[in-house]
């Protein structure tokens, strides 16, 4: 991550500075970006001029020191508290008072890191997409001692590398690595339910929602192990609430070493030839399976067959909007949880504008339907923002205002 975040700035016109343990790490990395540009001027993608600028701006810091005048110190070593801690308390010693010190840490409070600086008003998250120098997102951390000026500082950095900064409060995965939990979640509650197999809830994200790739196809290629993780310290750190409970089919798979593409098989074979399912589901009868009433006006509204892959769309479709719309309650705003499921996750369309063109009373009805025949699981309680919006008659794009505004 440090080096995609070093490319960036440095495409972008920043004089970078970066350290690693030794500084022939950093030459090595600098060697990688290199190549890369290389690779991009030859295939007639980038002018050489372009690349040579990105080049000249890359310089390796010797100490600390060096960063003395920085506008901006990204740290990126790996997620260990006592390390970055240890980091954070040599840096303010060697900084301006000016200097934003940010952690890129991906799941460590930001609050609790901040204990190791005095200057707690100049510290956040800056939390950068893999592949950064691609990636068009930073969700920005805001810890208790956090400036808002800092804030404005950090967005300024943001607009100069032409990435979009959404604001976040501290909090268990931020708003993506949150809002993202029940895309997965959700596909591996179907699967263990029976109510369909691995290549069809993935058909039906990608045919019906528009995703490039299904659940499941996303979990073999991020790593079954790596996607638990995450799911482990989201569910942890809210103090387990029932709705993030690691699913007992991917804990099994990851026990087994079925990792995904980085072991040749996860719920997809990834040896030789096109991926084929691996994952036998134990399916449960669905043919006497039919649409019922508030499903019908939910495929209706986005013009979609009522049928099974609209409603398997529809549950992973609505958990995720659940989620997106508790965030959206308490630790961003609305249009950052949106954006930050476009630029961070690749959705087709964020979550609250999908809810805001089906029409909230709509999106309401098949929740409530959901969280009655789930004998009330919480992932699927309408959540009391879309009850508010409901009760105040903002429905949507249909009253110009849902979870989003819709007015000219
Ligand atoms: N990998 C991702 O997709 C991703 C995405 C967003 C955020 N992050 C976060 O970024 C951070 C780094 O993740 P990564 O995947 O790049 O880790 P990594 O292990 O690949 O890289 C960490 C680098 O830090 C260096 N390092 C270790 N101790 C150091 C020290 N004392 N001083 C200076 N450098 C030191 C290591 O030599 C290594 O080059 C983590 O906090 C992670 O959560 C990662």
């Amino acid at each position: 991550m440090g080096a995609g975040i070093a490319h960036a700035a440095a495409a972008s016109g920043f004089v970078v500075r970066t350290m690693d343990t030794d500084p022939a790490l950093v030459r090595k990395a600098y060697d990688g970006i290199k190549a890369r540009l290389d690779d991009r001027v030859k295939r007639g993608k980038l002018p050489a001029h372009d690349r040579d600028a990105t080049l000249a701006n890359l310089k390796i810091a010797e100490s600390m020191g060096d960063f003395a005048k920085a506008e901006v110190v990204v740290e990126a070593v790996p997620e260990k508290a006592e390390l970055k801690t240890r980091i954070f308390g040599e840096l303010e010693k060697a900084v301006s008072d000016r200097t934003l010190i940010a952690t890129n840490t991906s799941s460590l409070s930001v609050t609790k890191l901040s204990a190791a600086v005095q200057r707690k008003d100049r510290f956040l998250g800056m939390h950068f997409f893999n592949p950064a120098p691609i990636m068009k997102l930073v969700e920005l951390v805001s810890g208790e001692g956090t400036s808002d000026q800092a804030l404005v500082d950090a967005r300024a950095v943001c607009a100069k590398l032409d990435k979009t900064a959404v604001k976040v409060k501290d909090s268990p995965g931020f708003i993506g690595n949150r809002v993202n939990r029940p895309f997965y979640l959700e596909a591996l509650t179907l699967l263990e339910q029976g109510e369909a197999d691995v290549a069809s809830i993935d058909a039906a994200m990608r045919d019906v929602g528009g995703f490039k790739m299904g659940p499941f196809e996303l979990l073999d290629l991020i790593g079954m192990d790596v996607n638990l993780s995450v799911t482990e310290v989201v569910f942890n750190d809210f103090g387990k609430p029932a709705r993030f409970t690691p699913s007992k089919i991917q804990q099994k798979l990851v026990a087994e070493g079925l990792l995904g593409r980085k072991t040749g098989r996860g719920f997809y074979t990834h040896d030789e030839g096109e991926p084929k399912p691996a994952y036998q589901a134990a399916l449960k009868d669905t043919s006497g399976w039919k649409p019922s009433e508030p499903f019908k006006a939910f495929a209706a509204a986005l013009d979609k067959d009522a049928d099974r892959a609209t409603w398997l769309y529809a549950r992973i479709l609505l958990a995720v909007m659940n989620e997106a719309a508790l965030a959206a309650d308490s630790i961003a705003i609305p249009r950052d949880v949106n954006i930050t499921m476009e630029l961070g996750f690749n959705y087709p369309e964020g979550p609250l504008a999908t809810a805001d063109y089906v029409g909230l009373d709509i999106v309401q009805k098949l929740l409530a339907e959901f969280y009655s025949q789930s004998n009330q699981d919480e992932r699927y309680k309408p959540n009391p923002l879309l009850d508010r919006h409901v009760k105040d008659g903002n429905l949507g794009e249909k009253t110009a205002r849902g979870f989003l505004y819709h007015a000219l």
